[in-house]
């Protein structure tokens, strides 16, 4: 796809999930005046960022992880020396779920096909899952589901799957939010993060 190409089909993504009255997440999301979250980044990044989905500040300014999950993402990534702009961050889930309760199946299943289009759209040769949910959604795309494990097993490996467009290497990480209050995980995910800059 051209570089036009890429940005019409993400454009496309973005006026679907903004009038998707079919999601059970869009009367909270008008009520609130919040905003859909499609992610951001380079359309040409070979890394992708995939979380679960937005909380209250990224619903309200309509970005993936600006809130505190994402001050850890930033530090992260400034860890291993990755710019965020050369990166495409995003989410399974779009809209803000209530109380940031976990994504429900039936949510996942409605938003999963536009992640699935803006990884046809990116084509990434690496994707960092950020918690379980993405983990799941992730490594069963890609036919990974007899090597799921339990995050705590999982976190910082990398599996080598096959996407259409070539190879591609999943690693799956702790979800940032899960260190705000937690230094000793922080530090697992610091160097859990190491293994991601092998393949930059
Ligand atoms: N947590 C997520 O999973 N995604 C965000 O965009 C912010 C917090």
């Amino acid at each position: 796809m051209t570089k036009e190409e890429k940005y019409e089909a993400m454009k496309q993504i973005r006026d679907e999930v903004l009038h998707l009255t079919a999601s059970p997440l869009y009367a909270y999301r008008t009520e609130h005046k919040y905003l859909p979250v499609i992610g951001e980044g380079s359309h040409d990044a070979s890394i992708m960022f995939i979380g679960e989905a937005p909380g209250r500040n990224e619903a309200q300014t309509g970005r993936p992880f600006c809130g505190a999950a994402g001050k850890i993402l930033d530090d992260l990534l400034a860890c291993i020396d990755i710019k965020r702009e050369d990166v495409y961050i995003g989410n399974i889930v779009k809209d803000r779920p209530p109380e940031n309760r976990d994504p429900l199946p039936g949510e996942i299943e409605i938003y999963g096909p536009f992640l699935d289009r803006q990884i046809e759209i990116i084509e990434p040769k690496v994707i960092v899952t950020l918690g379980r949910f993405s983990m799941q959604y992730v490594m069963r795309k890609f036919d990974l589901e007899f090597e799921l494990e339990p995050i705590s097993k999982a976190h910082g490996k990398s599996y080598d799957a096959h996407a259409p467009y070539g190879p591609i290497h999943i690693i799956p990480q702790y979800h940032p939010a899960a260190a705000i209050y937690n230094r000793e995980l922080l530090d697992t995910i610091k160097a859990d993060f190491e293994v991601i800059s092998k393949f930059v």
